[in-house]
């Protein structure tokens, strides 16, 4: 971090000498894009051979098991070091309660187990949350009043978590905002001894729109009936409240901690990267993604350039990693410059 910015008066300081050839265009480059930061979204849904597309979200699809280890494989191929997994969980399945989400027979206990057994190197990360099973689309279980009950969901996503290491998860990510999970799930990852389990704790997710798309495809969206996520997401207005909920979920155990949305909320990466200086992700949203698609499709901004610029701001941030929708794409431009 450069504190003080010297330089002397023109024209002893011409900026556009270092500007003015790659070489040294390059020499002085502070942050660039790698495959190592990339971590790919995928979709799962049941059935054998089939896919779905989203039609929120052109260019991504739904899989099922048998093709998505296929896309695993790939994205591994390209370097892409790590996949997370939504399911799409079928409307029979949901319930109140929501036991489908810590069944060892689930759909995305299988997809780690299919997909450990044939990529065993790529890093598998799950979604902690309620959503998918919750008959009305929320993270958490609710009352009769409509409040999402924090301690009683915590329980249910201590199940789910442990379940998720068992089929062989390497990293399994709470984005539910219940408070205390982190800790909740740590403790029962080291009792149960997968010590090596890590958490990458969605710390700082935000109330935000730009997560229409993904409700799209994982089906959430039909559940909420237009219900919003305020009593337990960050308003957006608010910034000390993002770093307060990282120094909790470090203490309790989280080993990465992520900012979602991404792009909108840098502020938040930077903040938290400069004063925690904790292995830290951001989100790259499926609002973030459509937006940069529509765009691109109509011819509006140059879909490689747009995309990896966005990606250079989230390093120049500090995040080390992103979620992205285009993690895939972004490491197969990478291996041909
Ligand atoms: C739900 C979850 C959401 C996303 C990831 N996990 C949506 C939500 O909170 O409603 C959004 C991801 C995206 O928009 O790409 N636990």
């Amino acid at each position: 971090m450069t504190d003080s910015i010297t330089h002397g008066p023109f024209p002893a300081t011409r900026f556009r000498r270092m500007r003015k050839d790659a070489f040294s265009r390059r020499l002085m480059r502070e942050h660039s894009v790698s495959t190592d930061m990339l971590i790919q979204p995928y979709f799962v849904i049941e059935g054998d051979n089939v896919t779905e597309d989203v039609s929120a979200m052109p260019g991504v699809k739904r899989w099922s098991i048998d093709l998505l280890v296929e896309q695993c494989h790939a994205s591994f191929e390209r370097g892409v070091p790590a996949v997370v997994l939504f399911p799409v969980t079928p409307d029979s399945a949901k319930t109140a309660a929501c036991e489908n989400a810590y069944d060892d027979d689930g759909l995305p206990q299988r997809a780690i187990r299919a997909i450990k057994s044939a990529v065993p190197e790529l890093g598998v990360i799950t979604d902690v949350a309620l959503d998918p099973y919750s008959i009305h689309g929320q993270d958490g279980l609710m009352n009769s009043n409509g409040y999402i009950i924090n301690d009683e969901t915590v329980a249910v996503l201590v199940k789910q978590a442990l379940s998720h290491a068992r089929a062989g998860a390497d990293m399994v990510g709470p984005s539910d905002m219940m408070d205390g999970r982190v800790g909740a799930i740590r403790t029962a990852l080291e009792d149960a001894g997968f010590i090596n389990t890590r958490i990458l704790a969605y710390a700082a997710k935000y109330a935000s729109c730009l997560y229409g798309p993904f409700r799209e495809a994982v089906g959430s969206a039909a559940n909420l009936q237009g219900a919003d996520k305020y009593s337990y997401q960050i308003d957006p207005g608010n910034t000390d409240e993002a770093l307060r909920e990282v120094a909790l979920d470090i203490e309790e155990g989280a080993d990465m901690v992520m900012i979602k949305p991404g792009l909108p909320y840098l502020d938040i990466v930077y903040r938290i990267k400069s004063t925690f200086g904790v292995p830290t992700a951001a989100y790259h949203v499926s609002g973030e993604y459509s937006m940069l698609k529509a765009a691109a499709g109509n011819g509006w901004v140059d879909e490689r350039q747009a995309v990896m610029e966005c990606m250079t701001a989230f390093k120049r941030a500090g995040s080390d990693a992103v979620l992205t929708y285009y993690a895939n794409d972004i490491a197969e431009w990478l291996s041909h410059p």
